[in-house]
C-alpha cells in the first residue's frame, strides 16, 4: 500500500488563471479522499495570489519554483522570502534542474537559497538528481550526494524539519522515461543514510520525493517504495484529471 504523504504540483512556466480555478475545484472535489496527503502547488509567481485565495480554505499550501537568497535590494527578476510570504508562500522550490541547467545556478546558490527559505520559516524542497552520462558512467550516487552535501552544508539541525528533498533524475524529466521504482527506491534508500548520517534521527521522517515522468498509471508503484514519500510532478500537475489521480496514488 502506498504511503506517500507530500505530492507537489510544479507548474513550471505553465498555466493560466483558469487553471487555477479548474484544479482547485478538482481538488477540492477529492479532498475528503486525500486527508493523508498534503498537497503544494507551485505556480508560476503572477498566480501565487489568486491560486493561495482560492486553496486558503481547503488547507493545500502554495510554494514557489524559486527565490532569490538575498533579502532585497538590486536584483531585477528577483523575488525575496519576505515578498513571498506576504502571498502565502509556504514551500518553495529549490534547485531544480531547470534552474541548475538554464539559469545557471551553482551549488553554493542551491545552499544558501535553501538556508535562506528556512530561515524565513519556510520549506525548501531541494532537488538533486543526475543526467543520462553521469548515470551511464556509473556516477549517479557520487552526483546525487554531492549535490545533496552541498545543499545542506551549514544547516542548523533545528531547522531539518523546514527540508525535503526531492529525486529527480535530469533523464527522465518531461521525457516519459520515469526510474524504475527499485532505480528510484536505490537512491532515495542511500540519500535516507546520508540525511541521517549528517543530521541525526530526524533525517528518518524527512520527506524524500521523488520527480520525473511520474504520471497517473506508474505513482502507485513508485510511492509504494519504502523511501519514496511523495512525487514532484511537473507535467502530469497541469491536468486535472491526472493530478487528482496522482494525489489518490499517494493516499
Ligand atoms: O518538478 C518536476 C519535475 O521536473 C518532473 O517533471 O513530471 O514533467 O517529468 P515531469
Amino acid at each position: 500500500m502506498p504511503n506517500a504523504s507530500l505530492v507537489i504540483a510544479n507548474w513550471k512556466m505553465n498555466g493560466n488563471r483558469e487553471l487555477t480555478k479548474t484544479m482547485s475545484a478538482a481538488l477540492r472535489e477529492k479532498l475528503n479522499q486525500l486527508q493523508q496527503v498534503k498537497l503544494v502547488i507551485c505556480p508560476p509567481f503572477t498566480l501565487i495570489g489568486e491560486l493561495a485565495n482560492q486553496c486558503y480554505y481547503d488547507d493545500i499550501a502554495i510554494g514557489a519554483q524559486s527565490v532569490s537568497e538575498h533579502t532585497g535590494g538590486a536584483f531585477t527578476g528577483e523575488i525575496s522570502t519576505a515578498q513571498l510570504q506576504e502571498f502565502g508562500v509556504s514551500y518553495v522550490l529549490v534547485g531544480h534542474s531547470e534552474r541548475r541547467q538554464l539559469f545557471a545556478e551553482t551549488d553554493k546558490m542551491v545552499n544558501e537559497k535553501a538556508l535562506a527559505t528556512v530561515n524565513a520559516g519556510m520549506t525548501a524542497v531541494i532537488c538533486v538528481g543526475e543526467n543520462k552520462a553521469q548515470r551511464d558512467e556509473g556516477n549517479t550516487w557520487e552526483v546525487v550526494a554531492q549535490q545533496a552535501k552541498a545543499a545542506l552544508a551549514n544547516l542548523p539541525k533545528e531547522q531539518a524539519g523546514k527540508i525535503v528533498l526531492a529525486y529527480e533524475p535530469v533523464w527522465a524529466i518531461g521525457t516519459g522515461e520515469t526510474a524504475s521504482p527499485e532505480q528510484a527506491q536505490d537512491v532515495h534508500a542511500k540519500l535516507r543514510a546520508l540525511l541521517v548520517e549528517q543530521l541525526g534521527a530526524i533525517g528518518e521522517k524527512m520527506p524524500l520525493l521523488y520527480g520525473g515522468s511520474v504520471k497517473a498509471d506508474n505513482a502507485a508503484e513508485l510511492f509504494a517504495q519504502k523511501d519514496i514519500d511523495g512525487g514532484l510532478i511537473g507535467g502530469a500537475s497541469l491536468k486535472e484529471s491526472d493530478f487528482v489521480a496522482i494525489c489518490q496514488a499517494a493516499q
